[in-house]
Parts: structure tokens; sequence; C-alpha cells
């Protein structure tokens, strides 16, 4: 007969199954955004992401925008079912999650060179997990390039990360559009981020740059940085595709012949260049 230890650990190794976290901060970010931090010891690499839940309405993949052990951050946007149910916790609620999932950016493989980090939008969260990584490795690299685009002032991100991010790094700040200054502490140029990357960056010397945002911006600025002699292996991207089970079984993450879920999210540029798109 099946020991109750052995049905236990059975159910334990479930990689389907979320256990409950508690939320022990709540911040709203803008009007369709916002950042929690769950209690959960959790080890992860830069770069993974985590399926959040609520149970009887659904799951979502979520960046893990954190770098330390301590504690888990994820900033969220609200688009559809699952993430404008979550905007609803606040501090103290339990939610529950699984994880982590994906690939790491290699930072170790990245000593020595600048770094160059270009986010557009919800984009930026999950380099928001990269800058803390550089913040406690400092050492490890040259010159820092932040180039952070959003649609306007109020849509800014992290704003009260701003001024040591502009203290350490070089940052350089973008809005689509700017009609007021809005909320942020830091103002930057009117205009996409995709400029900015093009106005600041001359050459590929030891630089790998680190993008994350939607397809049209990284289109934009892979152009940019190839025209600036960047090789396709000097250029990784966290790439957002629609998942369900995270582990390689639904099939529904294909991209370039690829599983996002296991082969990403992060992949070096030259992993996805020259197979067929699925997606
Ligand atoms: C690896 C990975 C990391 C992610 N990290 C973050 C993050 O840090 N913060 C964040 O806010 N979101 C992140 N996302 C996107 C997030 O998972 C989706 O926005 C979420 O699953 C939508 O669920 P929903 O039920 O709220 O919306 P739905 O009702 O399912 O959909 C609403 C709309 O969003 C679109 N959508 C749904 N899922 C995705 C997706 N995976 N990618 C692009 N569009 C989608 C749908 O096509 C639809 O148009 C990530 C996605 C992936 C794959
Ligand atoms: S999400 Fe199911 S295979 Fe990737």
């Amino acid at each position: 007969m099946m020991t109750s230890t052995k049905a236990k650990n059975l159910i334990r190794k479930n990689p389907y199954l979320p256990e409950p976290k508690k939320v022990i901060f709540y911040k709203r970010e803008s009007h369709d955004s916002f950042t929690i931090r769950l209690k959960w010891k959790l080890d992860h690499g830069v770069g993974q992401f985590v399926f959040v839940s609520i149970p009887g309405i659904g799951e979502a993949p979520i960046s893990i925008c954190s770098h330390t052990k301590d504690y888990v951050e994820l900033n969220i946007r609200e688009v559809g079912n699952v993430t404008r149910n979550l905007s609803g916790i606040k501090k103290g609620s339990i939610l529950y999650a699984r994880g982590p999932y994906g690939t790491t950016y290699p930072m170790e493989d990245f000593a020595g060179d600048d770094l160059i980090i270009i986010g557009g939008g919800c984009g930026v969260a999950p380099l928001k997990g990269v800058i803390e990584y550089i913040e406690s490795n400092r050492e490890l690299y040259k010159d820092i390039f932040l180039f952070l685009g959003f649609r306007t002032p109020d849509d800014t991100l992290f704003d009260y990360r701003l001024s040591s991010w502009k203290k350490d790094f070089n940052l350089h700040i973008s809005y689509d559009k700017i009609e007021n200054k809005g909320k942020t502490c830091i103002l930057g140029a009117e205009g996409f981020v995709t400029t900015l990357v093009d106005n600041n960056i001359h050459n590929n010397n030891q630089k790998i740059a680190l993008l994350c945002g939607p397809p049209i911006m990284i289109d934009k600025t892979i152009g940019i940085l190839k025209n600036k002699g960047f090789n396709d292996d000097q250029i990784f991207l966290s790439a957002e595709r629609l998942m369900y089970c995270g582990i390689g079984k639904c099939g529904g993450c294909m991209i370039h012949g690829k599983y996002t879920c296991l082969d990403g999210a992060v992949f070096r540029y030259d992993q996805l260049r020259d197979e067929p798109n699925d997606g």
C-alpha cells in the first residue's frame, strides 16, 4: 500500500502545484500597474519568472523584478482577467505562486564589459532585477547604461529608484509624450527610447546589450545596435509569449522553434535569429 508520506512526496513534486505566499508590500506604480513583494525565500537567477495565481480565476507568468533571495518582488500590469483580479490584493493578502522558471541572464559571463540595459514600458520590470544584481556586484562591470522608455511621465515605473540609478549609472529616460511632469522625480526626453540608444551608444567594444520591451521596440533596438557593429551574441532579450504550463508540456509558448518557458524567456539573440518563427 502506498504510504501517505510517499503520496505527499508525489504531490510535492507536482510542478504545477502552487503554494500560498503572503503579500508583505504593495505599491501602485501607475494607473495600470503595481508592485508587490511576496514573503518567499526563493533561490532564483536573474531574469527568471514565476506563475502567480488566484484560485478559481487563473494564473499568469510574471518576471521576478528583484534580486535578493529574501523575498520575491513582482511588477504586474493589469491587462486581463488574472492581472486585474491580482490588482485587488493588498498588504497581508495571500496569493498562490510556483516557480522559478526559465533561463537566466549569464551575468558572470559579462564580467569586465559595459552593460547596456534597454527597457520599454513593463519590460523595465525584469530589468530591475538585473540592475539590482549589478548594484550587488558593481565591481564586476565597467560602465552601465540604462535606457528606460515610458509612454508618459505618469507611466514611469520605480520612480523611487531613479535618483540612485542616476547617481550610479548613465541613466537615460524617454517618454513618448510629455504633457506634464506627472509624478516622476527625474524627467527624461520626449521621444522614443530607441533614439536615446542611437544617440548615446557609438560602438560595440566590450559591450553587452540586455533588452526587454514590446516587440516593435526590440526590433528597432536590434537594428540600431547592429548598425553600431553589435554581433548577435552581444544582444540578450527577454521574450514574452502566451504560456500555460511553464514546463515544456503544452507547446503554447513556441517561438522560433524554441520553448520560451524552457529555452527562454531570456535568449541570446543568435539563438533565435536563424530559426523559423512559430508564433
Ligand atoms: C516569461 C514572461 C514574463 C512576464 N512578465 C511579466 C511581468 O513581469 N509583468 C507583467 O505585468 N506581465 C508579465 N508577463 C505578461 C503576463 O503574463 C500577461 O500579461 C498575463 O498572463 C495576462 O493574463 P490576464 O489573465 O490578466 O490577461 P488575459 O485576459 O489572458 O489577456 C489579456 C490580453 O493580454 C494578452 N496576453 C496574455 N498573456 C500574454 C503574454 N504572456 N504575453 C503577451 N500578451 C499576453 C492577451 O493576448 C490579451 O490581449 C510575462 C509573460 C511572460 C511569458
Ligand atoms: S508554456 Fe507550456 S510548453 Fe511552454
